[in-house]
C-alpha cells in the first residue's frame, strides 16, 4: 500500500470515437486497485454535477450554433467545475485519477478540427487547470473506420451524438490530430495502438503505466500480469 500523504497520479485517456477508452480505464482502475492504489474514475465533459449539466448542452449540438470558440468555453466551464470539485480533491487525498478525456480533447476537437483560437484555448487551460496537467496521457489510436464501427455497434438504435454524427473525413482528421499531440508532447503522452482486442490493449497500457510510475514496482504481484518481465525488457 502506498503512502496516503503523497499526491495521487493523474492519468488522462484520449482518442477518437470508439477507441475503447472507457473499457480500458475500467480495466486499469481494477488493476491499480488490486495493488492497493485507490483510484477515482471520471470523465469529461461531466464528472461533477455542474459539469454534467454542461455535458447535456454540448452533446445536444449547441456548438453548431455557438461556433467552436463558444463551444470550447462551455467545455472549459465544465472542466473548471470538474477540476475543482473532483480531480484536485481526489489527488490531494492521494488517489489516482483516471479521466476519460481532458484538455487534449478541447485542443483537438475545438482547436485543430473546429478552428477555435489556440490562444483562447491555452488561456482557458491556465484558468481551469493551472498546474494540474496530467502526469500521463494515454492516447488510444485506431483507424477512423474501426472506431466508427465500434461506436455504431455500442449505440445500437440510438441516434449518434454531436461528434459521432460528423463524417468519416472528420474522424480521419481527428485521428491525425491526436497522433500529432503524441508527437508534440512525448514526455506526457503515449500513443497506444488500440486496434487489437481488449486484453492486448490493456496489457500494453499496463506496461506503459508500470514503466512510467516506478512506485508501482513496490506493490505486490506485478509478475502476475507479466509486468515485471516487461519492465526488465524496457530497461526500467
Ligand atoms: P462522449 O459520449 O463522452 O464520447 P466518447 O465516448 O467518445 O468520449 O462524448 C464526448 C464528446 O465530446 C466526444 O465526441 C468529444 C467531445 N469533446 C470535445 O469536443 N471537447 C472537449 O473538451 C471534450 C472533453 C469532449
Amino acid at each position: 500500500m502506498m503512502s496516503m500523504s503523497e499526491r495521487g497520479r493523474f492519468i488522462s485517456f484520449e482518442g477518437g470515437e470508439g477507441s475503447g477508452k472507457s473499457t480500458q480505464i475500467r480495466l486499469l482502475a481494477e488493476k491499480l486497485e488490486g495493488r492497493g492504489v485507490r483510484t477515482v474514475v471520471t470523465r469529461e465533459p461531466g464528472g461533477s454535477p455542474g459539469a454534467e449539466i454542461v455535458r447535456h448542452l454540448v452533446l445536444s449540438g449547441v456548438g453548431k450554433v455557438l461556433g467552436a470558440s463558444g463551444e470550447a468555453l462551455l467545455f472549459a466551464a465544465a472542466r473548471d467545475d470538474h477540476v475543482h470539485n473532483v480531480i484536485a480533491p481526489a489527488l490531494g487525498q492521494g488517489r489516482w485519477v483516471l479521466c476519460d478525456r481532458f484538455t487534449d480533447s478541447t485542443r483537438v476537437y475545438q482547436g485543430k478540427l473546429g478552428s477555435a483560437d489556440l490562444k483562447l484555448i491555452r488561456a482557458m487551460e491556465r484558468v481551469t487547470i493551472g498546474e494540474l496537467a496530467p502526469d500521463l496521457t494515454i492516447i488510444l489510436d485506431v483507424p477512423a473506420e474501426v472506431g466508427l464501427a465500434r461506436a455504431a455497434k455500442r449505440r445500437g438504435q440510438e441516434a449518434p451524438d454531436r461528434f459521432e454524427a460528423e463524417d468519416a473525413d472528420f474522424h480521419r482528421r481527428l485521428r491525425e490530430a491526436y497522433r500529432q499531440v503524441a508527437i508534440d508532447e512525448p514526455e506526457r503522452c503515449v500513443l497506444v495502438d488500440a486496434t487489437a482486442d481488449v486484453a492486448v490493449t490493456a496489457q500494453r497500457i499496463w506496461s506503459v503505466v508500470g514503466s512510467r510510475f516506478t512506485e508501482l514496482h513496490e506493490t505486490q504481484s506485478l509478475e502476475e500480469d507479466g509486468l515485471e518481465q516487461k519492465l526488465e525488457t524496457n530497461g526500467a
